[in-house]
């Protein structure tokens, strides 16, 4: 009987040992297995007699049930160890706030275009866009830039591959490719509305060109005020009788309306662009703020050239234009005082938001 107790309790004590149920079974062969305490103890009974046989097999299950009630018991500590430490393991608090998608808002520089395009709209200017991948003629030929213009140079300009002489070849430099676009279909679509003849320059009447073209364009240059790709908004003004004086009025108003500020003065700095003779800067004054009293350049203007009227397919006896083109980024930059121009492209949601 001492010596059933004792492999019980051995048992019992193998069996809490094992910590994991590899070693829980391993253990288990010791008892229960083939060759192991109780399956050796029961072959000892052959030779005992008959009496004793009964009352020791009986002591032997009592034992080997013993032994494995303790095994089971053992197989579902470590089963609920496990349970636990995967649990433990994988948790998560639920009491963490769940994750929401935060409210989109439109990006500065978008802001800036609709109000550019809501300010022109209001005064007669139709909104048109054009291709960034632009081809040589609509970037530089027509708009009457010579062959060998630094412009051209790799130095400033992304060219893709491919690309003939008039294919698309390069991401535009500049918005002002849309004034030979927008004034080709314009012209070809009054010419065709009047029945003339569409070979030559046109020298009947149609409406006015009011238009500005907003959109991306692309330069070699980076550094806290140049961006590879930046933004432009072109505007063009064709007609039998506009001048310098209507530009000048209509810009005028244009940065006081966006800028909310009735004593902004403007200022028509002479300067040089192949496509407009005579050229200007536009810069503007503010006279109350942090940026008071100090010159800013917004915008190139000028008359349209007589070689880029031809190329719009007018006659420029007939014919005269003024363009202009700004740069909206600046705009933005102006309007909120952010000094670096990188800040509008690194895509940081705690700059961005602040816009909304
Ligand atoms: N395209 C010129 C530039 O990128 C700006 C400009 C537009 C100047 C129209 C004159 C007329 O600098």
């Amino acid at each position: 009987m001492n010596e059933l107790n004792t492999v019980v309790e051995s048992a019992q004590s193998a069996f809490g040992q094992a910590l994991t149920p590899a070693d829980l079974e391993n253990a288990k062969a010791l008892f229960l297995g083939k060759s192991g305490r109780i399956t050796e103890l029961m072959k000892g009974m052959a030779s005992l007699p008959v009496e004793q046989k009964k009352s020791q097999g009986a002591a032997i299950n009592l034992a080997k049930q013993a032994i494995e009630s303790a095994l089971n018991a053992r197989r579902q500590a470590l089963a609920d160890a496990q349970l636990q430490a995967q649990l433990a393991a994988e948790a998560f608090d639920v009491t963490l706030p769940g994750r929401q998608r935060g409210q989109g808002g439109l990006h500065p520089v978008s802001l800036t275009l609709e109000r550019i395009e809501a300010i022109f709209g209001s005064m007669g200017f139709e909104v048109a866009q054009g291709p960034e991948i632009e081809s040589d003629w609509f970037n530089f030929t027509a708009l009457n830039t010579p062959e060998d213009h630094p412009a051209r140079s790799m130095h400033d300009t992304f060219y893709v591959e491919g690309g003939t002489a008039t294919a698309p070849n390069l991401l535009r430099t500049h918005t002002s490719p849309m004034q030979i676009r927008h004034a080709v279909q314009h012209v070809k679509r009054h010419r065709a509305a009047l029945g003339a003849s569409a070979e030559g320059l046109f020298c009947g009447t149609m409406p006015e060109i009011r238009v500005i073209a907003p959109g991306r364009t692309y330069r070699v240059d980076s550094d806290a005020t140049h961006s590879p790709m930046f933004h432009q908004c072109e505007g063009l003004w064709v007609g039998e009788n506009v001048s310098f004086k209507d530009l000048k009025f209509v810009f005028t108003d244009f940065c006081r309306i966006f800028f909310e500020s009735s004593d902004l003065m403007l200022r028509f700095r002479p300067s040089f662009f192949p496509f407009t003779e005579p050229s200007a800067e536009i810069d503007i004054q503010f006279q109350n703020g942090p940026l008071a009293g100090r010159w800013l350049e917004v915008a190139g203007s000028g008359q349209v050239h007589p070689n880029v009227v031809r190329n719009m397919g007018l006659d420029p006896e007939k014919f005269i234009g003024f363009a202009f083109g700004m740069g909206p980024d600046r705009l933005t930059m102006l309007r909120y005082g952010v000094n670096d121009l990188r800040l509008f492209f690194d895509g940081d949601i705690r700059f961005l938001s602040q816009f909304q």
